[in-house]
């Protein structure tokens, strides 16, 4: 394994940038290329056929690009649709990213869970499989937003939104029946931890939020184990699938070590 081959995470726009902060504590001195599809951007109000076709065949594209070592599909939409079909056509390790409905249901007491994801994640049979292996003791209240998505990306973009508009997302999910009783809720999509300050303002009731991104990083860590990695950290690489405005997303990828900015 070549030292200076990188891992390549994925994800529709900035939402990955939660799964690379926990590689990043993991592995400080790993290659990044950070890809955001943001001519694909939004997943979440996509078919599972758009997803399906789109997602194998960029990543396909970006991989005889970049040479990972690995790649992180940094998004709860692509990996609950499109993970199984990516992992037969590629020949490298693939890490999905997905609802974070296990650790959400150990942790709940009132064994009332919420699981707030971009609305094609939350009607995934997958996310059914693991409320049913995971939390088949617990009421599962889902829901999905697509402003919630736009609300996170603003808000890397330096505008941090209006409470408000955070607090009408929430009364989706803890509107519902049971909802009340609520006490943990996974962010099934990983723009939602880039505002979780935002989303424990705008909850009815306190709760415990839980996601993915921890243990995606010790998964990464386990399977580069004993591959060499540079003696000190490179920029890292943040690529686009469209033109977009970089000048507001610049301090949000350089606190990340994303410097170079490429096109696909
Ligand atoms: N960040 C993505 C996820 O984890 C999807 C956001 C979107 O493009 O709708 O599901």
């Amino acid at each position: 394994m070549e030292t200076d081959r990188p891992l390549l995470v994925f994800d529709s726009g900035v939402g990955g940038l939660s799964v690379l902060d926990a590689l990043r504590r993991r592995l400080p001195m790993a290659p990044i290329v950070y890809v955001a599809d943001s001519g694909g951007f939004p997943y979440g109000t996509k078919t599972e056929i758009e997803i399906a076709a789109r997602v194998p065949a960029l990543l396909g594209r970006l991989v005889e690009r970049y040479r990972p070592r690995l790649v992180v599909i940094a998004c709860n939409t692509a990996s609950t649709i499109a993970l199984a079909t990516v992992r037969s056509a590629l020949d490298l390790p693939i890490v999905g990213t997905v609802p974070a409905i296990k650790p959400a249901a150990l942790a709940s007491v009132t064994r009332a869970i919420g699981v707030l994801g971009t609305n094609a994640t939350v009607r995934q049979p997958y996310v059914d499989r693991l409320a049913a292996e995971f939390a088949a003791d617990c009421l599962v209240v889902r829901h999905g937003s697509a402003r919630l998505v736009e609300l996170a990306e603003a808000a890397l973009r330096g505008d941090p939104g209006e409470l408000a508009d955070y607090r009408a997302v929430m009364d989706g999910l803890f509107g519902q029946p049971g909802g009340d009783r609520i006490d943990t809720v996974a962010l099934a999509c990983t723009h939602f931890p880039l505002v979780a300050d935002r989303l424990a303002a705008a909850s009815p009731h306190p709760v415990r939020f839980v996601d993915g991104a921890a243990g995606i990083a010790r998964r990464v860590a386990h399977l580069t184990d004993g591959q060499p990695w540079p003696d000190s950290r490179p920029e890292g690489v943040a690529v686009f699938t469209s033109d977009v405005d970089v000048a507001t997303l610049r301090p949000a990828l350089a606190t990340r070590h994303l410097s170079r900015i490429e096109r696909l």
